[in-house]
């Protein structure tokens, strides 16, 4: 692994949920952070407490126009990531994860520098091989309402990897499965966010079919320690890799333990699958074991109190009507 020196690292999507995480590490790490954010679907909330550090900025820009800015790296993760923000404006979506590509690579290109990529499990589609391994080309609708999404990171891939290969830019492509944790969006109707607001408000937990679908979870602690290390591995690193929790749990047996933790009397409400819906979703995370000597540590026994502790709070505080949707 390379030695980890300050840098200053442009985070794009830094104000989401997983990239507000990614600053504070980098900032407690040593490091200089710019965050680029439209504010689509993160929040100044998620970064108000890096207010007032003097090695964390902010710019409110939309990475499908360029940008020219001088930084060491860029992590990339722009892009709503929820199935009701994503589908808001599906042209915008394929937008973001493919001009915005465009214009990060372009940015790393001209500067020489090393860029990550947060890709996702949904470039595999509903998978038709389980685990998922990095060789598996997944299986996608490309015209149906998820296609923005997995289409347009598929492309960001595409072009990290010609990128690469045609002008030798350092790349570092993750798939990420199922992250969870504070700062989720509490209106975005993923489900591990979905079920506690709804247990912790009294409303029925909603479950798309008979809940037998399975889906893995990842604590967003777990996630960003992977990144940091992706980003510190040698050049011939170049992924994809997955990074995910490979504990399999279906949505009945999340349902239960979230009414468990939070004493909820809420109802459970079966609701028709939405189409293309996964049936089964687990990483094969072997390649980030060997390579970046890493798995995750926090339990979904673990992580639940703590993002119940954090919604629970926000709640108390706000009310759910108070909670911003996307702009
Ligand atoms: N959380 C997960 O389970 C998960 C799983 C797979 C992949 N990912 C990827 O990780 C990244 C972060 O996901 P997240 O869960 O934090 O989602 P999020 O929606 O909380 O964060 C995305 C951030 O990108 C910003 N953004 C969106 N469009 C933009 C644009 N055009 N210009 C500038 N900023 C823009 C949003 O305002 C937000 O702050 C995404 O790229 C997502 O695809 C996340």
């Amino acid at each position: 692994m390379d030695d980890y020196r300050t840098k200053r690292v442009l985070v794009t999507g830094g104000a989401g949920f997983v990239g507000s995480h990614l600053c504070d590490r980098l900032i407690r790490d040593g490091h200089e952070v710019i965050c680029v954010d439209n504010f689509f679907t993160g929040t100044r909330a998620n970064i108000a407490h890096l207010r007032d550090e003097y090695r964390f900025e902010v710019l409110r820009h939309d990475v499908t126009h360029p940008l020219y800015i001088e930084a060491d790296e860029i992590m990339n993760l722009a892009c709503p990531a929820s199935p009701i923000h994503y589908q808001t404006d599906p042209v915008q979506t394929t937008k973001t994860s493919v001009h915005g590509a465009i214009n990060v690579l372009g940015l790393a290109k001209r500067l020489g520098i090393k860029i990550f990529q947060a890709s996702t499990s949904e470039v595999y589609g509903d998978p038709q091989v389980h685990p998922q391994t990095e060789d598996y080309w997944g299986h996608v609708n490309p015209v149906g309402i998820r296609s923005c999404y997995d289409e347009g990171k598929r492309c960001a891939e595409t072009l990290f990897f010609d990128y690469h290969r045609q002008v030798g830019l350092r790349i570092k492509v993750a798939r990420i499965f199922n992250t969870y944790g504070p700062r989720m969006h509490p209106n975005d109707g993923r489900v591990v966010s979905n079920f506690i607001v709804q247990a912790l408000t009294g409303e029925p937990l909603t479950i798309h079919g008979d809940g037998s679908q399975t889906r893995s979870f990842c604590y967003v602690d777990d996630l960003v320690e992977a990144m940091v290390r992706m980003m510190a591995t040698p050049d011939s690193v170049t992924g994809p890799i997955n990074l995910g929790n490979p504990g399999e749990f279906t949505i009945a047996e999340l349902a239960e333990r979230v009414l468990a933790l939070t004493g909820s009397k809420s109802e459970l409400r079966r609701l028709p699958r939405p189409s293309d819906d996964p049936g089964r979703r687990r990483p094969d995370i072997g390649l980030a074991k060997r390579t970046l000597g890493w798995e995750p540590r926090v339990s979904l026994a673990e992580g639940l109190p703590r993002t119940i502790e954090y919604f629970d709070d926000l709640l108390r505080r706000r009310g759910r009507a108070a909670v911003p949707g996307p702009a």
